[in-house]
């Protein structure tokens, strides 16, 4: 199949749709591929790169020769109208929305793949754009909060003075959230995320952000996305917005449910109650916005000082990175198009990721697709009533007294009955193990395994009695003993360098690459 790449004609926007790297990548797929000249230069890449990588270059009027046509916006008429009948386009379509631009499509008999539409599936992850680019927004829109911000986010302690961490809010922890919490706290500022799933509760601490429940006893949600919430819920969630809008320097919103307009989450009265210099952007300004006085593309500045950005074309200040992920979105559904990597296309309807994403097929019109059910979050408490777990209760002082007693006594009559040569060993025995007792006690559970794989090396005593052993010469027993002590040998080392070698690669997870 020949793939054209088209040059992006929406105003501003610097992302193209396959770089050379990707290029390459549907080359090897069986592919041909044809970019229109110049289609790279905002993102970086020149023609001359993409000619390295294997692609031809030509004029729009080549480009729209090709069998699939492949952008990231919406094409006009002007491009539409040079494809062949039965010629597959491939871009964001936001066909809930665009219904004449999909009936557009039907009426040239044209194949329409909506990037927007890939299913959140396990299987489909490679391909979701909406995700891929969420993920670069969320890193820019913290940025861009930093550099309006104007000041440190990391606090600082110096000759001249403490400078104390930003403190930033993100509202919403799916995955542009998620990727605005990890920069945050990377830039070194104090990250608090509200999500009304409290199963986001864990990916929040994993990147270091504290999670803010509005219900501490909020349900896991079945779907795996927020659904509109009740009014209790509203009261609570304006109350934390405005305590938290009081306090914080940085609201970062990402506030999404499926299929309906923004939720409002942060209102005028919240941004006049923030400092002057703080900064909140609204990455849901496209879509209605999160925060009133948002001004969808432009960053405004209210009375009291504070910057309100509303930009909608994060992913595309990053555009190199974007049309990177972008393009290997393409690919991986080229590859699903193409299973025996020989360039011949198998467009399979019953595929429920092809069937998606398909709202025009041979003259037809195929949206909305039928429902897909998404991975859900396990909800443990709705599936089984939870047997409660009787926490084991600790010990009464007048109890444990008692079983140290037990043991002192069981010690001194088995010291007692010892050969007087036994005796010592046995005190150093006794005392170890109360030492030990206390050592590993207040060891923090997580760090057990560490622990464990360091004092491996404990065993380096049984190598230094194996080796004054081998070679003992001691009536019959000679040989036996040297067995013994070298097999001695052989099974401490394995104890230490393993120990030794599971601790080096603790030690790297902890490394950067
Ligand atoms: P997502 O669906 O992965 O995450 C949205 C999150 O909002 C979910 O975790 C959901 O539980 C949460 N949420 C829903 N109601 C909430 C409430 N009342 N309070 C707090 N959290 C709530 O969506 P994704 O992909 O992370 O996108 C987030 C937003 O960013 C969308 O509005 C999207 O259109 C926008 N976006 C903006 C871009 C830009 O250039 N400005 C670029 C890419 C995405």
């Amino acid at each position: 199949m020949l793939i054209g790449i088209v040059t992006e004609r929406l105003p501003g926007e610097t992302r193209v749709a396959a770089t050379p790297t990707t290029v390459g990548q549907l080359i090897k797929l069986g592919h041909a591929v044809v970019l229109e000249r110049g289609a790279g230069v905002a993102a970086s890449f020149g023609d001359g790169d993409y000619e390295a990588a294997g692609a031809s270059v030509g004029g729009l009027e080549e480009v729209a020769q090709a069998d699939a046509v492949v952008a990231i916006n919406p094409l006009g008429a002007d491009v539409l109208g040079l494809l062949r009948p039965g010629t597959t386009v491939v871009s964001l379509m936001s066909p809930h929305t665009r219904t004449d631009e999909i009936a557009d499509l039907v009426e040239r008999k044209l194949t329409g793949l909506a990037m927007d539409a890939v299913p959140r599936i396990s299987r489909a992850q490679s391909m979701d754009v909406l995700s891929s680019m969420a993920n670069v927004a969320g890193y820019r829109a913290v940025v861009e909060a930093a550099h309006a911000f104007g000041r440190f986010l990391a606090g600082q302690v110096t000759a001249a003075g403490k400078v104390p961490p930003a403190k930033v809010l993100v509202v919403g922890a799916g995955v542009a959230g998620l990727a605005a919490i990890g920069a945050a706290g990377s830039l070194g500022a104090v990250v608090r995320a509200t999500d009304p799933r409290p199963e986001v509760a864990d990916q929040v601490a994993s990147l270091g952000g504290e999670y803010l429940p509005v219900r501490p006893e909020a349900e896991t949600s079945a779907t795996g996305y927020a659904r509109e919430m009740d009014e209790d819920y509203k009261q609570l969630e304006a109350q934390l917005y405005a305590d938290q809008c009081r306090d914080v320097d940085i609201v970062i919103t990402t506030a999404l449910i499926p299929g309906r307009p923004a939720p409002r989450i942060i209102t005028a009265e919240m941004v006049a109650s923030m400092r002057p210099g703080s900064v909140v952007v609204d990455m849901a300004a496209a879509s209605g916005g999160n925060v009133e006085g948002t001004v969808p593309g432009e960053a405004v500045v209210t009375e009291n000082g504070v910057t309100l950005i509303g930009y909608t074309d994060l992913p595309a200040r990053l555009p190199a990175q974007s049309s990177q992920l972008y393009g290997t979105n393409v690919v991986n559904l080229f590859k699903l198009l193409t299973p025996a990597k020989d360039g011949e296309v198998v467009f399979d309807l019953d595929d429920v990721v092809v069937r998606s994403i398909t709202v025009a097929h041979g003259g037809e019109l195929l949206w909305p697709p039928p429902p897909v059910a998404v991975s859900a979050q396990p909800t443990p408490a709705a599936a089984a009533p939870a047997k409660k777990v009787e926490e084991p209760k600790p010990a009464s002082p007048r109890r444990r007294l008692a079983a140290l007693g037990a043991a002192v006594a069981v010690f001194a009559i088995i010291t007692a009955l010892a050969p007087p040569v036994m005796q010592g060993n046995l005190t150093v025995f006794f005392l170890a193990i109360v030492v030990g007792y206390y050592v590993i006690g207040n060891v923090h559970h997580a760090l057990h395994t560490p622990l464990m794989s360091v004092t491996n090396a404990i065993s380096g005593i049984v190598v230094v009695g194996a080796f004054l052993q081998v070679g003992v010469l001691d009536g019959g027993t000679g040989i036996a003993a040297t067995v013994l002590a070298t097999t001695a040998i052989v099974l401490a080392s394995i104890n230490i360098f393993g120990g030794f070698g599971i601790t080096h690669r603790m030690l790297s997870m902890f490394i950067r690459s």
